[in-house]
């Protein structure tokens, strides 16, 4: 089984509020549809999640109010991509089973410690792809927090022993400095301690780069290879997916 996470800037535009990409969902669709093999699909929130999970500062905890107004909202917007990406993969004829994070997981002190990761074994056993997404939570001591793609990645990744685990992203990898100089590639693997540097500008409620760096080297960590690749240059999913070499990073333990 391969664990693949699309990225909110890979389905999203980041820039613009509620804006996808329908064209990469449709493509990458058919992409991870054209390989057989069972596959596990979470994807992240983009501009259908950060910005208004700001907005409402739900990243900060529970104060009530307008708050709940928010929780419903952002959780809305959430369904609603995934809804394109759901529709995306069945058009690509890929049976799916979406499982929203809000309704399944739980979380404590902002860490993930509930995930009847079962669940989604079970769907693949039947010959069905689960589908699962950065979401909303209830938070046992915050009453609420965010669950991110990389939240559920990382904990899959440890219940179900991955082949591997794919992050596609809007860029070809890590790089050594942000921003990348023109035409440089990224660095082909990096290791936990090696210099990278990411984007400065951090708007997201899931944390910086560098954490999504920190989950992946714990999925590393725990046996699952994991690959980074730029999920706008077609065909590259699908190489990684066959197992062939691609532009992109390699996250080693
Ligand atoms: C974010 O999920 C979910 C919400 C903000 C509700 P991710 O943290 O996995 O999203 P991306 O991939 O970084 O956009």
């Amino acid at each position: 089984m391969i664990l693949i996470k699309l990225g909110g800037s890979a389905v999203t535009d980041k820039s613009r509020p509620l804006t996808a990409r329908p064209e990469a969902i449709e493509r990458l669709a058919r992409e991870i549809a054209s390989v057989p093999g069972k596959k596990i699909i979470i994807h992240g929130g983009g501009s259908f999640g950060h910005f208004r999970a700001k907005e409402y500062g739900l990243h900060m905890g529970f104060s009530g109010g307008a708050q709940r107004e928010g929780i419903c909202q952002v959780q809305a917007d959430m369904r609603q991509l995934n809804g394109f990406v759901e529709g995306a993969l069945r058009r690509a004829g890929m049976p799916v089973a979406s499982i929203p994070a809000g309704a399944i997981a739980m979380f404590d002190g902002g860490k993930l410690t509930s995930f009847p990761s079962e669940v989604f074994a079970h769907y693949l056993e039947i010959g069905i792809t689960p589908i699962s997404f950065g979401d909303v939570v209830v938070d046992r001591s915050r009453c609420i927090s965010i669950c991110s793609g990389d939240d559920i990645m990382l904990r899959l990744a440890k219940d179900l022993k991955p082949e591997k685990g794919i992050f596609v992203a809007s860029v070809d990898g890590i790089f050594p400095g942000f921003p990348p100089v023109e035409g440089q590639r990224p660095l082909p693997e990096v290791r936990r301690g090696d210099a990278v540097s990411f984007a400065g500008k951090d708007t997201d409620v899931t944390g910086s780069m560098r954490r999504k760096l920190e989950l992946m080297l714990g999925m590393a960590e725990n046996g699952c290879p994991v690959q980074i690749l730029n999920g706008l240059v077609p065909g590259r999913l699908a190489d990684a997916l066959k197992g062939m070499d691609v532009i992109g990073t390699k996250v080693i333990a």
